[in-house]
């Protein structure tokens, strides 16, 4: 047998799952998932969201079920989207006491009180034109949505939220969220900001489970150019500037050079949001027998953590705890 004439073979550590395992420089783990939960009005239902085979939109009583199962499976904790009966131009819901996340909020935090719960705070699923903030005429005007995203944030906080996550790409949302829940008395509820967030076609599916498509115009005049990548440092930056917590990328599959990036400049947390269009598109190839859900879906999830994600939201939260608790 000849044998070549050199001694440093990678191979040697790839042999058995055994040292697979040792060698294993990336770990997922259920805690490292949160999941997404579309809330509606009334009672009993269970909206499947055709672009989204699994996900539905649940009213409260159908949530907790769902909520409790994250918890047994050990997320790290859900995020919440609320779908009030009543949109207006203003978002009136999203201030609301009463409103439709206040109450899924009261009523999950009172059921399971160590669950992680994160409320979404934006705009479009609340006004009646679907953009981000209120309008202008035709343009989304940017200090008078801070005004009311600041009161959305104190509402849900007084409900019970355990972190508020600003998604609507408005300039300075961090800052007066920050200050609004400090003037509350709330300086202890933390912010998630989704600080770089693209106009992307990713979110596609989304807009069908949330009711937000915009009426008219795109969300380009707030959200980024995917072209970007200084720009995004720059938003990271603002946002650290602001007081914000935790740092968000989003979309995620097209922007792992932005999550490495953000890893690679920034101390804070990092998150990254694995949107309803990468979801639709794996189960749409996995219906077709094209793909091993399981293994794409993991491999996939892997590959946001050791782009340096600490959280993933994800539709597959649920099955990606199965799966790897071999359930
Ligand atoms: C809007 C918002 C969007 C998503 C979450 N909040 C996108 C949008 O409609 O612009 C997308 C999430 C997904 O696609 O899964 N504030
Ligand atoms: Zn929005």
């Amino acid at each position: 047998m000849p044998t070549a004439s050199f001694v440093h073979r990678p191979r040697r550590l790839r042999r058995t799952a055994a040292i697979r395992r040792l060698v294993r420089e990336t770990r997922l783990a259920p805690e490292d998932l949160v999941l997404p939960l579309f809330i509606v009005p009334g009672e009993g239902i269970r909206k499947p969201v055709s672009s989204m085979p699994g996900v539905a939109q649940l009213s409260i009583d159908e949530a907790l079920p769902v909520a409790r199962e994250a918890q047994q499976l050990g997320l790290g904790g859900i995020i919440l989207f609320g779908i009030p009966k009543i949109k207006d131009s203003h978002g009136s819901d999203a201030v609301d006491p009463e409103g439709i996340v206040q109450q899924a909020i009261r009523a999950i935090k009172e059921d399971l009180p160590e669950l992680w719960v994160i409320a979404d705070t934006c705009l479009c699923e609340y006004t009646d034109h679907a953009h981000c903030g209120v309008l202008q005429g035709h343009e989304v005007d940017n200090d008078a949505t801070l005004e009311i995203l600041g009161r959305a944030a104190v509402s849900y906080a007084e409900a019970g939220v355990d972190m508020v996550a600003p998604s609507g790409m408005m300039d300075g949302m961090v800052g007066a969220i920050r200050a609004a829940l400090d003037r509350a008395g709330h300086t202890q509820i933390p912010i998630l900001s989704y600080a770089v967030k693209y106009a992307s076609a990713y979110y596609g599916p989304f807009r069908e489970a949330a009711e937000n498509t915009p009426t008219f115009g795109d969300r380009r005049s707030y959200q980024m150019d995917p072209s970007n990548r200084r720009e995004a440092l720059r938003e990271a930056a603002l946002d650290v500037e602001q007081g914000a917590d935790w740092l968000m990328v989003k979309p995620g599959l097209a922007y792992m050079d932005i999550l490495r990036e953000l890893r690679d400049q920034f101390q804070l947390p990092l998150a990254v949001y694995n949107v309803s269009g990468e979801y639709a598109m794996v189960k749409a190839a996995a219906a077709q027998g094209w793909i091993d859900e399981p293994r794409v879906v993991l491999e996939t999830l892997t590959g946001f953590k050791r782009a340096g994600a600490d959280m993933i939201l994800t539709y597959h939260a649920l099955d990606a705890a199965r799966w790897l608790g071999g359930a």
